[in-house]
């Protein structure tokens, strides 16, 4: 199935901290219901144009267009589930497993009725439960749930907080990182996992070091390193030519192209 809209559009689109920048020229456009890897080097810009995408960061310059909408109405009208990388998050909070991933509910409870809010949680709409439980499921982290999650590994937290992204079942799935540091089997479950994701209709947007799970599972990869160095398919990105152009960025001469994803 075609949708007319795309997931993401930009156009030249640029980004900064304290007026240093760190995506430039930026013009693309990823389609509804397809797995797109996001690679490039450490500081390249990934978790920035996430950041942008979830609209935590504002563009310097240039638009960013999110299912045809601005990115924070899209956040808010629960339509992006994001998962962010696991070294910016902090750890030591006293909560469950369980109620980490319920959190990611807490944008769709507003829609509840206020006597359903203000119900015990285990009283409160059965939707949450039974979207918190499939989640878990899906990670294969059920048996954790009432764990604190301070007390998980390192590749335990990310499914959870992989979970918590698949628990908002929204259009969008921005994960940052979600194969980092995980296990062969927990990789395995996870790709297994956004492969159901995608057949259900949902895009998802993955940023990634790992290069033979995007040349596997990816529709589309975007190479960036500051500028937009290329989208296509996995062959067509992920070649020696390309990654050579990805690891000393895109020539000025280069730059401003637009790229769409079949
Ligand atoms: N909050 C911030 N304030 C100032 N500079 C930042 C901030 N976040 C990121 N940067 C800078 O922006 C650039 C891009 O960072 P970003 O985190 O987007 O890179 P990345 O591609 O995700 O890298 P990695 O693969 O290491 O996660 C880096 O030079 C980084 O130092
Ligand atoms: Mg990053």
């Amino acid at each position: 199935m075609t949708h007319p809209v795309p997931a993401l559009q930009a156009h030249r689109l640029c980004a900064a901290y304290h007026q240093q920048p760190v995506l430039e020229d930026i013009t693309l456009a990823l389609p509804q219901g397809q797995w797109t890897a996001i690679v490039g080097p450490n500081g390249a810009g990934k978790s920035s144009l996430l950041n942008l995408v979830i609209g935590s960061l504002v563009p310097l310059r240039g638009e960013l267009r999110i299912l045809g909408g601005s990115p924070a109405a899209q956040r808010r009208a629960g339509n992006i589930a994001y998962m962010a990388q696991q070294e910016n998050m902090e750890w030591d909070f006293p909560i469950s497993v369980h109620d980490t991933v319920l959190t990611g509910r807490y944008g769709l409870m507003r829609h509840d009725p206020l006597w359903q809010r203000l119900l015990p949680r285990h009283w409160a709409n059965p939707d949450h439960r039974q979207a918190v439980e499939a989640a878990l499921d899906a990670v294969d982290m059920a048996d954790y749930a009432a764990r604190p999650i301070g007390e998980l590994s390192g590749g335990q937290k990310k499914r959870v907080m992989l979970a918590r992204a698949l628990a908002q079942q929204a259009r969008i799935l921005l994960l940052d990182e979600p194969l980092a540091g995980v296990d062969p089997p927990s990789e395995k479950l996870i790709l297994a996992t956004l492969e159901r994701e995608r057949s259900a209709g949902r895009t998802i947007i993955m940023v990634t070091h790992d290069m033979p799970s995007a040349r596997v599972h990816a529709d589309n990869v975007l190479l960036i390193n500051r500028t937009l160095v290329g989208l296509g398919t996995p062959d067509e990105m992920l070649n020696d030519t390309m990654l050579a152009r990805l690891a000393v960025g895109t020539p000025d001469a280069m730059r401003g192209g637009a790229r769409v994803a079949a």
